[in-house]
């Protein structure tokens, strides 16, 4: 007899992301989450995505994946207000501090996912992402560990049909392990032309970049690298 949880289980991607939850919240963090979320959330569900809907008179529909402490998600929102942008992070404060983000500076182009990105991708439409964003993805640095990092053949199998012709996709990382695994993974999928001209264009954060708090420790083992990818 075949135990339907237990394919269920053999089917599901490999986490990719460590706790969920960390520190207590602050009172404030607290009431962001009891009284915002809902409004700014993505719903739990199946069905597909309709992003114009979710983001109404907006002209681009932009994605990051594991947003963190939110810094650079708060900021392309604000900078970028014709553009609708879908975060997704499972950490608890990682998402309060979004909410928080959202709030303040009055955004109304932001939505959030507040777990693994991999099943929202697979609801969405095909060819309706501009950018994506994976920045400072888990390092999961130990070699029995990479299994679990986000940017594997399969990952881009999920987010590739996702992303229009001519889109842009964006990874960093501060982990020569990883930096050397996931360029050559994207290399040779194919279908994301590195748009690197010179070793200043990897070496250098992009001028559109912004600085997160994670990246500012500098916890990797090399200086950050920006690749930037055109989808085929
Ligand atoms: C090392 S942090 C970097 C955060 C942020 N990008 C930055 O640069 O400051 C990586 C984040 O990715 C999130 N993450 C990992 N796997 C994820 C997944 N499958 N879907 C959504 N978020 C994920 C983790 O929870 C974590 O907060």
């Amino acid at each position: 007899m075949t135990d339907t949880r237990d394919s269920e289980f053999r089917d599901r991607p490999l986490r990719s992301f460590g706790r969920t939850g960390g520190r207590p919240l602050s009172p404030r963090q607290k009431t962001l989450m009891a009284e915002k979320l809902d409004t700014y959330r993505i719903a739990e569900g199946d069905g597909p995505l309709d992003l114009c809907a979710m983001f109404p008179g907006k002209e681009a529909f932009w994605l990051e994946i594991g947003f963190g402490g939110a810094e650079h998600m708060i900021a392309q929102a604000a900078q970028n207000p014709d553009v609708g942008i879908i975060g997704c992070e499972p950490f608890l404060e990682g998402i309060a501090k979004a909410l928080g983000g959202i709030e303040e500076t009055d955004l109304n182009n932001v939505r959030v996912w507040p777990d693994d990105a991999r099943p929202l991708i697979a609801r969405m439409p095909d060819q309706c992402l501009d950018r994506a964003f994976v920045l400072f993805p888990d390092p999961w640095p130990k070699r029995r560990q990479h299994k679990r990092r986000l940017v594997q053949a399969d990952f881009l199998s999920i987010l590739h049909p996702k992303m229009k012709p001519g889109a842009r996709l964006r990874f960093a990382t501060d982990v020569k392990s990883y930096a050397d695994e996931a360029l050559l993974t994207f290399v040779s999928d194919g279908r994301f032309e590195w748009l690197a001209a010179s070793p200043d264009d990897w070496r250098c954060p992009p001028q559109d970049h912004v600085t997160t708090r994670y990246e500012s420790k500098r916890l990797g083992d090399c200086k950050p690298v920006w690749f930037d990818f055109r989808i085929r």
